[in-house]
């Protein structure tokens, strides 16, 4: 069983063994030339948003307060996305060195780690982390002789999958209800208890650190100018060989990766399409998917590279099943703060409810102008992507769709 997995993992002999080698570099290099390596590696946040990482950093620090906040986002609501509970489950102690990192770098002496409840695993890892780390100085005051004090702790998600917004995982840090926030001010000038507080996601974190020990040049080696380094992609759905892959940018198309590292659709029924970024994004078919894994390259293709979840789909299944799916979530996850997201992923729901018989040009046109109008007054990202996937769908597949009163418009081959 998985606990018991997790139960029996020695944290003792992990963070003996480890030597937090990089945290001690960059107490040797200073804040400012920290933030400046970040800032020139060009990373982006993980999370999905690709905010460039030392910038965030570096405003942060730029900030004037009494206290300022470093929060680690392990909250990976997305579905398809499963990178954060990878790296937590197999290498936490690094992740608590890039949060150190970053808790030096902007001058932060508390800081949290918000991972979500469904992950019993990592969150029986992390809790033992902090504890040893504790118990052995790595946290606490006077960390490794430098002078640099700090604190961590560890809040378990209940569920809602608009915690993953950093605003309504503040909230909820704060023990308020997990409700996004408007922006800006932005975390990094009013944050937790209105602090500066810069919210990063695991993946970032440990790209962070990673950025340090190969240091810049090798680091710039990777990618391309516009994505730097390497992602990992969570690769779901009807491929043979689903996993954690890590993928340098621009080494793969998006569909070699289907190939490369899934090992091809299972049972060789043709592609569909594939959401390259999580279910907040765009479907692409088979004709878009030879655009390099680049922020760019997919953007180029109509869709946003978010979390880096692909979820593969093949021919067999039904497109307004798949379609109900993604909105039965996003009508279940809305806070319901913003009454277009609260009522208009409900009304979307129902309309495609009745589509199950097939839709009009006029019930397309209506779910889409929801769409926009969620997209344009929702305050956080889950209401302004919400509809990505069902209107992607529409658009690439609205002749398959459009079937009113006729046989229903999927009749599966496989
Ligand atoms: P955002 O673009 O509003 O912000 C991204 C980050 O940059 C935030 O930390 C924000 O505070 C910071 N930022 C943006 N503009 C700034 C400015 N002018 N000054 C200072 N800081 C600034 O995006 P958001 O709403 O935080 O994230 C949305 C994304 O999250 C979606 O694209 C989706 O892919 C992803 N997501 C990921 C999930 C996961 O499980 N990994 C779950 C749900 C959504």
């Amino acid at each position: 069983m998985e606990e018991t997995l997790f139960l029996k993992k020695d944290m003792k002999k992990e963070l003996s063994n480890y030597e937090f080698s990089n945290l001690k570099k960059a107490l040797k290099l200073g804040r400012e030339k920290v933030i400046d390596i970040i800032k020139q590696s060009g990373l982006k946040g993980r999370g999905g948003a690709g905010f460039p990482t030392g910038l965030k950093w570096e405003l942060a620090y730029q900030e004037e307060a009494d206290k300022k906040y470093i929060i680690c986002n392990g909250d990976e609501g997305e579905p398809g996305t499963f990178k954060d509970r990878y790296l937590l489950e197999n290498n936490p102690v690094k992740v608590l060195e890039g949060i150190l990192i970053v808790a030096y770098a902007i001058g932060a002496d508390e800081g949290y780690c918000y991972i979500r409840g469904e992950y019993l695993g990592p969150i029986n890892i992390f809790e033992k982390v902090i504890n040893e780390a504790e118990a052995t100085g790595i946290l606490g005051e006077n960390i490794l002789d430098s002078g640099f004090n700090f604190n961590l702790y560890l809040v378990k998600g209940a569920g809602a999958y608009v915690c993953g917004d950093e605003t309504s995982l503040i909230n909820s840090i704060e023990g308020k209800r997990g409700r996004s926030r408007i922006k800006p001010p932005y975390p990094i000038a009013k944050g937790l208890f209105d602090k500066p507080t810069v919210v990063n996601n695991v993946e970032t974190l440990v790209s962070a650190v990673e950025i340090i020990n190969q240091g810049l040049d090798k680091y710039l080696e990777l990618g391309t100018e516009n994505s730097r380094g390497t992602k990992l992609v969570c690769l779901s759905g009807d491929v043979n060989q689903p996993g954690v892959y890590e993928v340098e940018f621009g080494q793969v198309t998006l569909g070699e990766i289907i190939e490369q590292f899934g090992k091809g659709i299972r049972n060789y029924v043709p592609l569909k399409f594939l959401v390259p970024g999580g279910i907040s994004t765009q479907v692409l078919t088979p004709a878009e998917l030879n655009v390099p894994y680049t922020y760019e390259g997919i953007a180029s293709a109509g869709s946003a590279l978010g979390s880096g979840a692909v979820i593969v789909v093949d021919e067999g299944h039904d497109l307004v099943d798949l379609m109900l799916n993604v909105s039965r979530f996003f009508m279940d996850e809305t806070c319901g703060t913003c009454f277009p997201c609260r009522e208009g992923n409900r009304q979307v729901y129902h309309m495609l409810k009745e589509g199950k018989e097939g839709f009009t040009e006029k019930d397309v046109e209506l779910i889409k102008n929801v769409g926009t109008t969620i997209h344009l007054a929702a305050r956080c990202g889950l209401g302004q992507t919400s509809l990505n996937f069902i209107g992607s769908v529409f658009d690439k597949f609205g002749d398959e769709l459009k079937l009113k009163g006729g046989e229903h418009y999927v009749t599966s081959k496989y």
